[in-house]
């Protein structure tokens, strides 16, 4: 990230206003109920007793999150600045509320989205509460079974079929850390007059070394951050950012309130104040510790382990974060679910494991010690579970929509078990965690390819939500209206 700030970014203003409250040492008649801390119940004192105090609400000097003109404000600012947003807004509920918010602010029900496959489960929540309808983008998935991202050839294929499409939806990073090029995206979407609203929710911390992909930035019109995800921020403190004036501020700040608590916490909301003071004043050598971490792991695994490298993805129209590092085990006939338990028992968790891959996330976090003991569990690794290929899954199915998302999910339903399920219409998601991705949406037909998918993940250990614990799924009552 360039570093042309004019605000002083040493300012911790969340901070300034939460200990000139606390200072006073007030008598607290007022909402939270566990007053600073005094009535916590017993177990939560000890470990929460230098947090609670910060506990609080909306009192005077502390702003509003929803109608910011004090401290809120100029954290927001600050922040703003940083990431060269015209508007920066804290969310205390997780990119998943600014995902929804993007397309409750920006579409009309009936609009069409673009959407790609590897859109997170909040597109999807995003599409039912506003009556968008996707129009479904191709992703390319690996032999490994894990999806790359969307083309730039793709998105001129997705618009000149759908040219009145009101936006594009773009995941980048994905989960695996491959960006697609937002910018050439973004210059088809300009041309048919449309929204670039990305998904950033991996991709807080691009751009700020330059050994990381660029972030998207202004090619977006919005885009979301998880905080939380990869900078220092508490679980879920996220940001939305607004760049330019396409889209509509007074919208984005209600579906912003509809969306998200009118008691946010203050602890989250001084991490993400403290979040951005920390990138800006010192975001890129902290990363390049991580990049180096990430290298050096790389290096241990030598030829023992094949990874995504850089180079592939940016021959092939991509880019690749290389803080996230996906050790292709199938490939050397390891099952990712076995390394990830192996490793597990010496102490170590990833980020995710299927029979294919897993996934490691490097963080300005990991120090030194770490490094040591990861490369002593990691050369144990081959020799003790090296054995036959294992099962991969299948490709992640093709959507094939017959209703909307939001006609699905709020119309009649009722349930069966999967393998009876083919040829009906869902009407919930199957949805596949980590990472968060469908495989059946609301209003897409269950086909045998999906239901083959679900069985081989359900078999594999991968954890599924929406189906119950009989194996039963939610699909249409009736034909509802067709999608064009
Ligand atoms: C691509 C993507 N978007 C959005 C989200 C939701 O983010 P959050 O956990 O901050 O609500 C996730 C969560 O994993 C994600 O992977």
């Amino acid at each position: 990230m360039e570093n042309n700030n004019v605000m002083d970014q040493q300012r911790l203003p969340l901070w300034e206003g939460l200990k000139k409250h606390t200072d006073r040492n007030s008598i607290r008649l007022h909402i939270p109920g566990h007053g600073g801390g005094r009535f916590l119940p017993p177990g939560l004192k000890e470990p929460y007793a230098k947090l609670a105090p910060y506990d609080l609400t909306e009192l005077p000097g502390l702003d509003d999150l929803h109608n910011p003109d004090g401290i809120i404000a100029t954290a927001q600012e600050l922040a703003a600045e940083v990431w060269g947003a015209d508007s920066t807004y804290f969310l205390v509920n997780g990119s998943s509320a600014g995902v929804v918010a993007m397309l409750l602010a920006t579409c009309e029900a009936g609009d069409t989205v673009i959407v790609p496959r590897n859109a997170h489960a909040a597109v999807y929540h995003g599409l039912i509460l506003s009556g968008a309808v996707p129009h479904y983008l191709p992703v390319a998935t690996a032999e490994e079974g894990f999806l790359l991202n969307v083309t730039a050839d793709a998105v001129r294929i997705a618009f000149a079929s759908c040219p009145s499409a009101r936006a594009v939806v773009v995941t980048s990073p994905g989960y695996h850390g491959v960006c697609a090029d937002i910018e050439a995206i973004a210059a088809t979407a300009r041309q048919y007059g449309a929204l670039v609203l990305v998904d950033e929710a991996h991709g807080a911390h691009l751009g700020f070394h330059p050994d990381l992909p660029k972030a998207s930035g202004r090619a977006a019109d919005l885009s979301v951050q998880s905080w939380h995800k990869s900078l220092g921020a508490l679980t879920p403190g996220a940001v939305l950012h607004q760049y330019g004036s396409r889209t509509d501020s007074r919208r984005l700040r209600a579906a912003l309130q509809w969306l998200q608590t009118s008691s946010p916490s203050y602890p989250l909301l001084l991490s993400l104040d403290a979040a951005r003071r920390q990138m800006a004043l010192s975001g890129s050598v902290l990363w390049s510790q991580a990049l180096q971490a990430a290298a050096e792991v790389r290096a241990i695994l030598g030829q023992m382990i094949p990874v995504l490298e850089r180079a592939w993805f940016r021959e092939h129209g991509f880019d690749l974060d290389t803080t996230r590092l996906t050790l292709l085990t199938g490939n050397v006939g390891i099952n990712g679910l076995e390394a990830a338990s192996r490793l597990a028992s010496c102490a170590i968790d990833v980020e995710m494991a299927c029979p294919g891959h897993l996934l490691a996330i490097f963080t300005p976090g990991i120090d030194g010690g770490d490094l040591v003991r990861i490369r002593e569990a990691l050369s144990g690794l081959p020799a003790c579970l090296q054995k036959a290929q294992p099962a991969l899954l299948p490709p992640l199915p093709k959507p094939q929509a017959v209703i909307t998302p939001r006609q699905a999910a709020l119309g009649p339903y009722y349930t069966m078990p999967l393998e009876k399920a083919v040829g009906q219409v869902a009407a919930a998601a199957v949805t596949a965690y980590p990472p968060g991705i469908p495989v059946l949406a609301p209003g897409e037909l269950v086909t045998q390819e999906a239901c083959l998918f679900i069985e081989a993940a359900i078999k594999s250990g991968i954890s599924l939500r929406g189906l119950d614990r009989s194996g039963c799924l939610c699909v249409c009552k009736g034909d509802g209206e067709a999608v064009e």
